[in-house]
């Protein structure tokens, strides 16, 4: 990028050609030491000089075509940062103007060394990969895979890991006991790989209109009303073993937006955000 830099340098002949100031100021005036008599100024040439470009921030959303990660993928778009993603199927069929401008890649995070080209030039990464299965399975894919990722993208030198992670939810976490122990581990990594960028969000239900096919599910018919009742009734959130099932439900865009922010903002704290905390947050305005 080409940028004009102006000089200003002394000289006492070019004040003269301001005939106000020099027939009526005494140079005396313009000095702060009184007995010093002031160089005036002259402006030189303007000088053209090569300057670096404005470093760029490149986001890598593992899953970026599911159901949050394509939220995520958007709003990072809006708000100007390089886009890619990367999962088993790449693009998928999200047909969106706006998934022309991700780069998708093909990986999976059960086999890292897949994962090596994505990261190329990437500060930030944000992990929406998970999902549920037998307890094997879904200690592999929540974890074991995202533990994979936050290998690779620490020896890297990735700036900043978000995972998506999720809520307590009390008693149902012994049914579904590999998806909250594969959370639990990947978020453990990332706090030890990632101390000082590692952000971890634990929302609880995520609604929003999720695509299936070509099919779109508003699940904000149900989301939405009961994020508003469970906000109100905060203090039962504390009752022990059933507290973690009135953990509010939260929009899909609160997530990408807080994420996307976590991932960019170098002064967002590292640790874990709970569903409360991504509510504050999504509501706070973005620089
Ligand atoms: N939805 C909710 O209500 C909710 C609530 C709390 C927490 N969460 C968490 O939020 C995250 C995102 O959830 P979601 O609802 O968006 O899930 P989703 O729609 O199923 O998306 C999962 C994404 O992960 C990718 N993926 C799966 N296995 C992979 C692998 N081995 N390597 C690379 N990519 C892989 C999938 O793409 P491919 O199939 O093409 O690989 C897909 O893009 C998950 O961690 C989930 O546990 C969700």
């Amino acid at each position: 990028m080409k940028a004009v830099v102006s000089r200003l340098a002394c000289s006492k002949s070019s004040l003269a050609s301001f005939p106000k100031i020099s027939s009526s100021m005494s140079w005396r005036h313009l000095s702060t030491e009184s007995n010093k008599v002031d160089e005036p100024f002259k402006v030189e040439e303007a000088e053209t000089v090569n300057m670096p470009p404005p470093p760029t921030e490149k986001l890598l959303v593992l899953g970026g075509n599911g159901f949050v990660g394509s939220h995520v993928c958007k709003e990072a778009l809006n708000r100007g940062l390089v886009v890619a993603s990367l999962s088993r199927s790449g693009r998928s069929s999200l047909h969106d103007a706006w998934a022309n401008d991700v780069t998708w890649h093909q990986g999976n995070l059960l086999a890292p060394e897949t994962l090596k080209d994505a990261l190329t030039g990437v500060t930030s990464v944000i992990s929406c990969v998970g999902g549920f299965g037998s307890n094997s399975q879904m200690y592999k894919i929540n974890g074991t895979a995202n533990i994979n990722a936050i290998r690779a993208a620490s020896e890297q030198g990735v700036k900043r890991f978000v995972y998506i992670s999720a809520a307590d939810f009390g008693v149902v976490n012994y049914l579904i006991q590999g998806y909250y122990e594969g959370k639990r581990a990947a978020e453990t990594e990332l706090l030890t790989k990632f101390p000082y960028g590692g952000v971890i969000l634990r929302p609880g239900f995520i609604y929003g209109t999720r695509r299936v096919g070509s099919m779109k599910i508003p699940l904000g018919v149900i989301g939405s009303p009961m994020e508003m009742i469970f906000q109100r009734t905060k203090p039962l959130n504390q009752l022990p073993l059933v507290g973690p099932l009135f953990t509010p439900p939260v929009n899909v865009t609160a997530v990408a937006k807080v994420a996307v922010r976590a991932a960019t903002d170098p002064v967002f704290p590292p640790g874990i955000v709970d569903v409360h905390g991504i509510l504050r947050h999504s509501q706070q305005k973005l620089k």
